[in-house]
Order: structure tokens, then C-alpha cells, then sequence
């Protein structure tokens, strides 16, 4: 930790270097000016070449207009728990890209005190897109040598999930949209990213079940607004549930799981049952 322009910084160990010269000027310099354009946006991606020729994938939280804020207010602290959560992943070797550092910056606002401002560096993984856009597009690993291979896919996801709850952790935002994938064969070749809201902290092995079912219903619902079926679903928590069995049964169970996602009282919940309601089970 150490201040810089005001920022409060976290680096990870093997990033230290970073924060001497001029390496993070353009992250600053790009900061400064989003302070002050206060808006309806709250994140602003980008991706950006530092001047060592690093290449990182910078996520800014810009001020909100002050309605926004309200809304908002019990999220003040969101960059701040992104950077726990990906030390944390780390530190259980889930896979998850890799983190680079996060500034803080408390800014004084006329109307509502202060606002924390800043940014969370990942290093960019490039030629990684997200599992939704590859599934929009009909890319490897949903189709490989021609075959359809989203159950390979799904099963993939299903015991990444079970490996963070393993560990007491909960993603909070578990959706295609958040795993990416590369291709060739680095391992992992999936890895997870957008750690911020998980607005649990560090769960027990007791007392769980509440956030964990709320990973499972955000998977359910991608699941199902991605045009997959729910089938697909029930594939994707049969793999969760047997995760590490030696002789899986993958259906067994994942009936039961469904339906206790869903009976949520949770608009999540209603839309995927709307969107499954159709299909034969
Ligand atoms: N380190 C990274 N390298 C490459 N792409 C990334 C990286 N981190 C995130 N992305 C891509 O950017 C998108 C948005 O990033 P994310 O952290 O999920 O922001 P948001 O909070 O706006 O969802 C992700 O869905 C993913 O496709
Ligand atoms: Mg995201």
C-alpha cells in the first residue's frame, strides 16, 4: 500500500515494480479526468498498453449522478472488494486472471460527501473472449472439429463453481459473461473474472447455502437468456454437484437443485422459470 496522487494503491508482489517511474501515469492521468465527469455510467473498461509494454485490462469507477448514488451507496467500497476477492482466489489457486493492482481515491462530492473513485488492473488476457460472445458466435469450446461440444463446456463451468465453494468463497457474479476462455493449451483455459459483487464476505462451511445458490441461479439465468436450454442447465448443476465423484451421476440431484434455485423469491428465479416453463423437463 502507498499513496500516490492521492490514490491509495494494492499491488500485487510481482507487479511492485509498477509503482516507480512513470508506469502508471496514463492510468492516473485517464482517472484524474473521469473524476470529473460525473455521469449516469459507473464503469468505464479499457484496455491499455503500459509504457513497460504490459497489456492490462483497466476498470474505472467513475463518479455517479447523485441519484445514482443512493442507490449505490452501500457499494462504496466495491474496488476495495474486487482486490480481496482476487487476492483471495488466488491465494485458494481458483482460476481467475491475473491481478495487477487497484487504486482508491476518496473524492470530496458537493452534494453527497464523498465518493470513492478509482481502478482495478487485471492483466489483459488477450485472444480470451468471454464463454457468451464465443457462444454467440458458435466459436471453440462450444464447437470444435464441427461437433457441438457445449456440454464439455457446461461441465466445465459447473466444477469451476463447486471449486470456489469448496474453498468458502462466492463469486457473486457467476455468469458466462464473466469466464473467459483461450484456446490452445494453456492451462486453466478457462478463468474467471469480475470478482466485485460478491457482496459476501469470506463464507463458512456452515450457513452458506444462501450466497451459494445465488451463484447458481445467476449461471442458471445466463444459461437461459444465452438461448440454451434447460437441459443445458440441469448439465451444468448435475457437474456441479458431482464435482470430483469418482463414478458421476450427473443427472442425480440436479432436478432438486433447479427447483430449489427457483424458488427463490428473486426476480432472477422467475425469468429463468419463465424462460425454461416451456421445455419438457
Ligand atoms: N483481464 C482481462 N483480459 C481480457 N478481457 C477481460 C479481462 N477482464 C475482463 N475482460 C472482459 O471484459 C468484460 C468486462 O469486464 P468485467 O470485469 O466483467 O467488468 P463489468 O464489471 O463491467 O462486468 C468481461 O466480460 C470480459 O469479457
Ligand atoms: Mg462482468
Amino acid at each position: 500500500m502507498t499513496d500516490r496522487h492521492g490514490f491509495r494503491l494494492t499491488v500485487a508482489q510481482d507487479y511492485a515494480h509498477l509503482i516507480e517511474g512513470t508506469f502508471l501515469d496514463p492510468l492516473f492521468a485517464r482517472a484524474a479526468r473521469l473524476s470529473t465527469t460525473a455521469g449516469r455510467m459507473g464503469k468505464l473498461i479499457r484496455q491499455v498498453r503500459l509504457p513497460g509494454g504490459l497489456r492490462v485490462h483497466a476498470k474505472y469507477w467513475i463518479p455517479r449522478r447523485a441519484s445514482h448514488r443512493i442507490k449505490t451507496l452501500w457499494r462504496r467500497d466495491r474496488i476495495a472488494w474486487e482486490t480481496k476477492q482476487y487476492i483471495r482466489f488466488e491465494e485458494a489457486s481458483l482460476p481467475v486472471v491475473k491481478f495487477v493492482l487497484s487504486a482508491v481515491r476518496r473524492l470530496p462530492l458537493p452534494r453527497l460527501g464523498v465518493y470513492l473513485t478509482g481502478f482495478i488492473v487485471t492483466r489483459s488476457m488477450e485472444g480470451a473472449p468471454n464463454l457468451l460472445q464465443l457462444l454467440r458466435e458458435r466459436r471453440a469450446p462450444w464447437v470444435a472439429g464441427g461437433r457441438d461440444r457445449t456440454g464439455h463446456v457446461l461441465q466445465a463451468v459447473g466444477q469451476m463453481l463447486a471449486s470456489v465453494h469448496q474453498r468458502g468463497l462466492v463469486h457473486g457474479d457467476f455468469a458466462l459473461k464473466n469466464i473467459l476462455y483461450t484456446p490452445g493449451h494453456r492451462d486453466p483455459r478457462y478463468r474467471m473474472v469480475d470478482l466485485a459483487s460478491g457482496t459476501q464476505a469470506l463464507v463458512s462451511q456452515n450457513g452458506t447455502r444462501h450466497h451459494q445458490y445465488r451463484d447458481l441461479l445467476k449461471m442458471a439465468l445466463s444459461i437461459a437468456r444465452s438461448g440454451l436450454t434447460q437441459s443445458h442447465a440441469l448439465q451444468f448443476l448435475g457437474s456441479y454437484l458431482h464435482a470430483g465423484d469418482s463414478s458421476p451421476e450427473p443427472a442425480r440431484g440436479a432436478h432438486d437443485l433447479l427447483e430449489l434455485c427457483l424458488s427463490a423469491r428473486d426476480h432472477r428465479a422467475r425469468e429463468v422459470a419463465r424462460r425454461f416453463g416451456g421445455q419438457a423437463h
